[in-house]
């Protein structure tokens, strides 16, 4: 595969929605063809998984399935958007991927599911393939939970299992975002992502560059 993989993560409202799009634009003004995609729900199947997922009762799924709804829809995802894409030379950015899954249902929730267990998924699921590069965007989950409560405000179908968590959650997740970025240096680099858009933009365009050389 000749395409590139990026992955953004980041606990609730940090913005990497936002960096996606801006990122994905970059690229195309630089000639790379790129797509945008997301998990959960980056095929039409996968937005059934997702609206299982991101709504309802924060405990209606017990750790394991959780994380195996999760792994379903990131196998449907890779087959049927990442790989033919890169495959096909292009570039795909990924609105979260697996460091997700390891910091909510691992970190998150006190990892309450066994840590080989969730690499045996991942390993089932992608074998040894795994983004080029993973940016984290870090800020105080206060500071984030505040934006996300904004923006649920004015949506219809509120996707605010996660953010029902206690503060605990939050930061258990952001601390495994840490470690992961720790773990494994040559594929995350962790940014500042409490500043402004342009800002934020600007360092994430100079991180790619840097790690991939455009
Ligand atoms: P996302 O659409 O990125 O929501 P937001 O913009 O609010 O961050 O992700 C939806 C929710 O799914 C989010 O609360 C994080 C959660 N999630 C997991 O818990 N595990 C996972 O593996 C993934 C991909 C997402």
């Amino acid at each position: 595969m000749s395409g590139r993989f990026i992955t953004l993560e980041g606990g609730e409202g940090c913005g990497k929605s936002t960096q996606a799009k801006l990122l994905a634009a970059y690229l195309q003004t630089k000639g790379i063809e790129t797509i945008l995609s997301k998990e959960p729900g980056g095929t039409p199947e996968g937005l059934i998984l997702r609206q299982l997922l991101v709504t309802g009762d924060k405990d209606k799924f017990d750790a394991v399935t959780e994380c195996l709804l999760y792994y379903a829809d990131r196998r449907h995802h890779l087959t049927k958007v990442v790989w033919p894409a890169m495959a096909d030379n292009k570039w795909v950015i990924s609105d979260r991927y697996a460091d997700s899954t390891e910091a909510y249902q691992y970190y998150g929730y006190n990892k309450r599911i066994d840590f080989a267990t969730l690499k045996n998924m991942y390993q089932i699921v992608a074998g040894d393939f795994k983004p080029d590069l993973t940016l984290i965007l870090d800020m105080a989950p206060e500071v984030g939970m505040q934006r996300s409560f904004a923006k649920a405000a004015g949506m219809e179908n509120k996707e605010l299992r996660f953010e029902s968590r206690q503060m605990e959650f939050h930061n258990n997740l952001r601390q495994g975002f840490l470690e992961i970025a720790k773990r494994e240096p040559e594929r995350c680099v962790v940014v500042n992502a409490d500043t402004d858009i342009e800002t934020l933009h600007a360092k994430i365009v100079q991180i790619v560059n840097e790690r991939l050389g455009i």
